[in-house]
């Protein structure tokens, strides 16, 4: 896929393109799986001619591609894993920490650990298979300006890792709003033929969708994109053996305006295409808790971890 760009195909002008990428339509496979009636109305034009286009994707993209057993099998086989450097963490999710081909999303209100833990998997990543990681890059899509080099440094003098070579394996870019951090997942779809990628972080995932659509109204819009969004970071891990990880500030307290405090913005998809939910919360001092959430293969329970000058720890 990724090759091929929405503007060739058939009856995709210029400026019906813009209105598409505008709307999140930004590749061949999301405009096969649209309706005729959705691609009208985001692009303006007749239902008909949104068909056609619809054809003309469905026989490019490769739609509906089913996989035997054997190679399910042989492709969860292939399945890597990155420790989070807490060994009661790496417990919680399995045994070996975080793994790949998955999404591993973490919510929690603001401080309960969601940036550092992601920026130790920058690390993380970085580390000789012996030692939990997987020898590989890592992209980080910051929408909060909350990357901090000279904490990567830190994290990484606590592994006895050189700081300026573990930093100069992790690939930032800030995302300005919704769209634009939706396209910078076809940025580091690009850039993962040029660098052995294995982790991409998105921190926050909704910060902007939450920002920039408010009210009742936009709420099925919001969550239309957030779904795509979801499944092209799905489809980058797959492609390239990845992990993902994203970040999900939820409030902790009550608040009868938004509905339940609990549930994560994006709610239910979200919810749904990650693999792995952690809901994050804060403890006393530098103590965090991390508790899995209605994970399909493992039990629910909780792991205590700390934020020190090293990173994550026990
Ligand atoms: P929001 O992005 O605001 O929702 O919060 P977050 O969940 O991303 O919190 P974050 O991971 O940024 O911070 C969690 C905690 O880690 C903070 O409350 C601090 O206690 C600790 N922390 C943050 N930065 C540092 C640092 O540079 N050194 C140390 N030792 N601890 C830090
Ligand atoms: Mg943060």
């Amino acid at each position: 896929m990724g090759d091929r760009q929405i503007h060739d195909l058939p009856g995709v002008g210029p400026a019906i393109a813009e209105k598409l990428q505008d709307a999140g339509f930004s590749d061949i496979m999301s405009i096969a799986v649209s309706s005729p009636k959705e691609l009208s109305e985001v692009a303006d034009i007749g239902e008909a001619t949104a068909a056609k286009i619809i054809q003309a994707a469905r026989k490019q993209a490769d739609v509906g591609k089913f996989e035997t057993g054997v190679e399910l099998l042989e492709r969860r086989s292939r399945v890597g894993y990155v420790t989070t450097q807490a060994k009661n963490f790496d417990e919680l999710l399995g045994g070996k920490g975080m793994e790949s081909q998955s999404i591993t999303e973490l919510f929690g209100e603001f401080g309960s650990g969601k940036t550092q833990i992601a920026q130790q998997m920058c690390v993380n990543v970085q580390l000789p298979i012996e030692d939990g990681g997987l020898n590989a890059h890592a992209f980080y899509i910051d929408t909060e300006n909350t990357f901090r080099p000279d904490r990567i440094k830190q994290m990484a003098e606590g592994l006895s890792l050189d700081p300026d070579e573990v930093l100069s394996k992790i690939h930032v870019a800030r995302a300005y709003n919704s769209s634009h951090q939706m396209l910078l997942v076809d940025k580091v779809n690009e850039l993962s033929k040029e660098v052995p990628g294995r982790l991409l972080v998105v921190d926050s995932l909704t910060s902007h969708f939450r920002a920039e659509y408010i009210g009742r109204g936009a709420l099925a819009d919001r969550q239309q994109k957030l779904n795509k969004h979801m499944h092209d970071l799905l489809r980058w891990g797959d492609l390239n053996n990845g992990l993902v990880v994203v970040t999900n500030q939820v409030s902790a307290k009550p608040d009868a305006f938004f509905g339940d405090p609990t549930r994560p913005i994006g709610g239910h998809i979200v919810g749904h295409t990650a693999t792995f939910r952690l809901y994050l919360r804060k403890s006393k001092g530098t103590k965090r808790i991390a508790r899995l959430i209605d994970s399909p293969h493992l039990p629910e329970g909780e792991a205590v971890f700390s934020v020190i000058l090293e990173g994550i720890r026990d």
